[in-house]
């Protein structure tokens, strides 16, 4: 268990650093849209990609990162403090489908990946709403599809396959991939919701860190998949993954929709 999770830990970080471009962007532009020196709430900070950014972002701002994982929230710290952001980011370990911890004025939320694994959605982007002061900013970034890093390739049939697999586990799962958050968010009484899609494609060849990523991505799917998927194509999973370092036409093809919105 704790191996899955220091894997689930390296994809994180992994994930902005592949990614960086499109992070860079997302963050400029939630930081021209924030107040000055603001207290931004992380909902599911996960190991801590958001709260770091968003500290260096905004100066003076602080930051409460919230996460049910103690092991997360231990690696975010220690991030933090090596960063030298340890004084402006604070950590507090809480289940968001329990009643919310009082976090204090907020300007700014930031809920990356993690508002589809709540139980109830509607109930958390209400909560996010009690949570804001007015004119505070609340922004949701989910994954209208996870990486593909096979495409194009005589590999990216297997792959297709493990993700259709991967999508029915998670629906089976409760998790709500497929929600409407821009209905949610005006509902909640939201005033003003902007939608962005971002497509990112990532042509090979592309850098080492990209190579861990298809590494830990596939290896957590064949992990995942080990009833679901025939096998033959658990063997060839085990094949691409086992090929992996010395390939030269990875890419990465994924898309991630954002919303912003204001109190
Ligand atoms: C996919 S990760 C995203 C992490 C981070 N936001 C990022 O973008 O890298 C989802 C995070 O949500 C957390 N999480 C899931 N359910 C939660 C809940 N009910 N309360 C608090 N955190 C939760 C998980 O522990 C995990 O760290």
């Amino acid at each position: 268990m704790a191996h899955d999770h220091d894997h689930l830990i390296e994809l994180l970080d992994l994930d902005a650093e592949v990614m960086h471009e499109y992070f860079r962007d997302l963050i400029g532009w939630v930081g021209r849209e924030a107040p000055d020196r603001p207290h931004v709430v992380d909902l599911g900070a996960g190991s801590g990609t958001g709260s770091l950014a968003l500290a260096r972002q905004l100066p003076g701002s602080t930051v409460t990162a919230v996460d049910v994982s103690p092991e997360m929230l231990a690696h975010l710290r220690s991030r933090a403090g090596t960063a030298g952001l340890g004084d402006r980011i604070r950590t507090v370990e809480a289940d968001l489908d329990q009643p919310w911890p009082d976090l204090g004025p907020t300007d700014v939320i930031w809920a990356a990946a993690s508002m589809h694994h709540m139980a109830d959605p509607g109930k958390a982007v209400a909560s996010a709403f009690s949570a804001l002061r007015p004119g505070g900013l609340l922004v949701i970034v989910e994954l209208g599809s996870f990486p593909r890093f096979l495409a194009g390739t005589p590999d990216e049939d297997v792959e297709l396959r493990g993700h259709a697999a991967m999508a029915k586990r998670r629906d089976e799962a409760g998790m709500h991939m497929h929600e409407d958050w821009g209905t949610r968010i005006k509902h909640a009484g939201f005033t003003s919701v902007t939608e962005r899609r971002v497509d990112i494609d990532l042509r090979p060849p592309l850098p080492p860190a990209a190579t861990r990523y298809a590494e830990i991505s596939l290896g957590r799917m064949l992990h995942a998949l080990n009833e679901q998927l025939s096998p033959p194509d658990l063997a060839a999973l085990d094949k691409i993954i086992a090929s992996l370092p010395g390939r030269h036409d990875l890419g990465v093809r994924t898309q991630r929709t954002i919303w912003l919105a204001r109190r």
